[in-house]
């Protein structure tokens, strides 16, 4: 039977923005590694196939004086924490968000290399491009690059960080102490890029990881970011709140998998998903509640404007409809769209589309008994909406621990999930084949490293 992926988002203390103040969550604060290495045991104990961290380069925006309660304004870097994170778990994927507009491919290259070997091939990548100026403008920019040109770079970027990988064959590290060859020079590479973004000679300084490369995960939803996902992510994350739209992105993404020449099961589709788990429908629905109401009224709103390209919403009417010109924006373009859709076929008002977004972002909300989260789940992996989910548990780590120990067993008994870790990378436990060597197959791109 096809199996299910399952990611653990672990979006600060939880993934609803008011889950840090819920009674039941940690109180232990988001620095601190204690409070990370339990809710990766937990995602661990439920066999599932990573923890994932989002990522921004900037301080949250909100504006005014609502930013007290702002969750989000609090972000570890995610290849320390996932390079902690390898230390005390066995199994489970990690994977990290970084940005291809404000990094260097070598060092990056470098990073997960090193993170993939010290967690014996457990290293994944979210490739984001960066919506924000508020990133922006930590790197010397005014604003940030438009659109296609965070695309065009993103394509450079990761070309180059897949050459690095493989600029040692697997061959390479020889460690001979008889004839006291360290490595075979005939298979190491040198790259001579010269781009337009990047120059970079290469080789690595860190041999093949052991996944070949780590899992290459992308989120782009506009046009030309399906496109680059279908080229080169083998897992892809989304956010819809219904299944219309969740099939269409499936049917739409795999087809442009299959037209770059790839084979469609191997890219995953994950959807992100926030499961409320209780012993009674009623329950979960009064939690829900609990939780909705300690949202600072203001938050909402503000994280409404930060959906719509980071426009201020603080003078409109809360309760009129949003207004009709919002601007084009460089920015979360596909974000704005899906939500100015949503406000006008429901016909909600500006306080209603924050609380939503407050409570569930833009992703789809499960709140009911463990079968009834995981039938919801269940009909959209049949239902031709996706290959899995991205669980974005309300609250942590009671949230997660609610569903690992609620609803994974069901999915189990249904044969949907596995019982046991297939193997031991995050690419096999995603039937994922690891990738062929680039310079094994190209032979010509072999430039001399300039050191001999
Ligand atoms: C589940 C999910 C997780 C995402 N995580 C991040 C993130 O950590 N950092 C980030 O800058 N963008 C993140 N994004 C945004 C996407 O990378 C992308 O910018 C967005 O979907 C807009 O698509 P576009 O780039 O094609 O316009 C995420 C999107 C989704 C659906």
């Amino acid at each position: 039977m096809r199996q299910m992926n399952l990611f653990a988002f672990l979006w600060n203390t939880g993934a609803h923005v008011a889950g840090w103040r819920y009674p039941a969550s940690t109180d232990e604060g988001q620095h601190s590694l204690e409070f990370f290495q339990q809710v990766a045991a937990i995602a661990e104990r439920g066999k599932l196939d990573a923890i994932f961290f989002a990522d921004s380069v900037g301080f949250h925006r909100t504006r005014g004086k609502q930013a007290f309660a702002c969750v989000d304004h609090v972000k570890m870097a995610p290849l320390p924490l996932i390079s902690a994170l390898a230390a005390t778990t066995k199994n489970i994927g990690l994977v990290a968000t970084a940005s291809t507009s404000f990094n260097h491919p070598y060092a990056l290259a470098r990073e997960f290399a090193s993170i993939d070997h010290l967690s014996h091939g457990r290293a994944g990548w979210n490739i984001v491009t960066s919506t924000g100026d508020n990133e922006a403008h930590n790197f010397g920019l005014d604003q940030n690059y438009g659109h296609a040109d965070r695309y065009a770079r993103a394509t450079e970027f990761v070309e180059v960080v897949c050459k690095l990988w493989d600029s040692w064959e697997d061959e390479a590290l020889l460690m001979d102490k008889a004839s006291g060859r360290y490595s075979n020079p005939d298979r190491i590479h040198g790259l001579d890029h010269a781009g337009t973004f990047y120059k970079v000679k290469g080789p690595l300084n860190v041999a093949r990881p052991p996944q070949g490369h780590p899992v290459l995960v992308q989120a782009g939803s506009s046009g030309t970011g399906q496109a680059f996902a279908a080229r080169f992510a083998e897992a892809i994350f989304t956010s819809h709140p219904g299944i219309e739209t969740a099939r269409t992105f499936y049917a739409d993404v795999k087809r442009q998998v299959m037209a770059v020449g790839r084979d469609p099961a191997k890219v995953k589709v994950l959807a992100s998903v926030q499961p409320l788990v209780a012993e009674t429908e009623a329950e979960a629905r009064r939690i829900a509640g609990e939780l909705n109401a300690l949202v600072h009224p203001d938050l909402g709103i503000s994280m409404l404007g930060g959906f719509l390209g980071g426009i201020d919403l603080s003078k409109e009417d809360p309760n009129g409809p949003l207004p009709d010109n919002i601007p084009e924006t460089e920015n979360a373009r596909s974000t704005r769209e899906r939500v100015m859709d949503w406000a006008k076929k429901e016909n909600l008002t500006i306080r209603q589309i924050a609380d939503r977004i407050a409570a569930e972002r833009t992703s789809r909300s499960l709140i009911g008994t463990p079968e009834q989260v995981a039938d919801g789940l269940i009909d959209w992996f049949n239902g031709g909406a996706c290959d899995g989910f991205i669980i974005g548990a309300p609250w942590l780590p009671g949230g997660l621990e609610r569903f690992v120990d609620g609803v994974v067993p069901i999915l189990q008994k249904r044969g949907v999930f596995r019982t046991e870790y297939e193997g031991t990378t995050l690419r096999e436990n995603l039937g994922l084949e690891r990738p062929a060597n680039h310079f094994v197959m190209h032979p010509e791109d072999h430039a001399e490293p300039e050191i001999w």
